[in-house]
């Protein structure tokens, strides 16, 4: 099932999500639907908030459908250990149509727990350490526009509230 994304403004985006506790078929299910929304997205990243599910889960394949082994799959994540520095656009499913230069650590390992419960630990680098970090935060309800200036970000949001009086958004 592929479901619609969340935009910014939606109140699940902004707040913490629930750890997950039972590994079960439903979690398999839920796992496969975020897999779906998120290439049907052309995204290279989701977590569940972005579905409206406040649920510590995020799906993530940098490779866009080209290497089956990239598909990861993040749950109940926290980044561990973090690198050096690098600046680079970056968007989001939630915010569409908007890009700004974020500075992340360039490299990021994040301990997770797989679709079975095991706890398992990932290195990752450039844009694999910058979906690290873009899903955790999601799930701390923390959007990349925070790492911006504030300047930016109030013309960002400015520029969705405009979008929102029309309906667009
Ligand atoms: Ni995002």
């Amino acid at each position: 099932m592929i479901y619609p994304i969340v935009k910014f403004g939606d109140p699940v985006l902004e707040k913490r999500a629930a750890t997950v506790a039972v590994f079960d078929a439903e979690l398999k299910k839920l796992i496969d639907d975020m897999f779906e929304s998120m290439y049907a997205a052309k995204g290279v990243g989701l977590a569940a908030p972005q579905i409206g599910i406040s649920r510590r889960i995020a799906v993530v394949d940098v490779t866009f459908k080209e290497n089956p082994d990239a598909r990861l799959v993040l749950i109940n994540p926290e980044i561990i250990h973090t690198e050096g520095r690098h600046t680079q656009s970056e968007g989001c499913l939630s915010i569409p149509d908007f890009r700004e230069n974020v500075g992340r650590a360039k490299i990021a390992t994040v301990r997770a727990q797989d679709l079975d419960g095991n706890v398992f630990e990932k290195t990752g680098d450039d844009i694999l350490a910058r979906a690290f970090q873009h899903e955790t935060d999601h799930l701390n309800g923390k959007l990349y526009i925070s790492h911006i200036s504030a300047l930016k970000r109030d013309l960002i949001k400015r520029k969705i509230r405009k979008l929102m009086k029309k309906g667009e958004w």
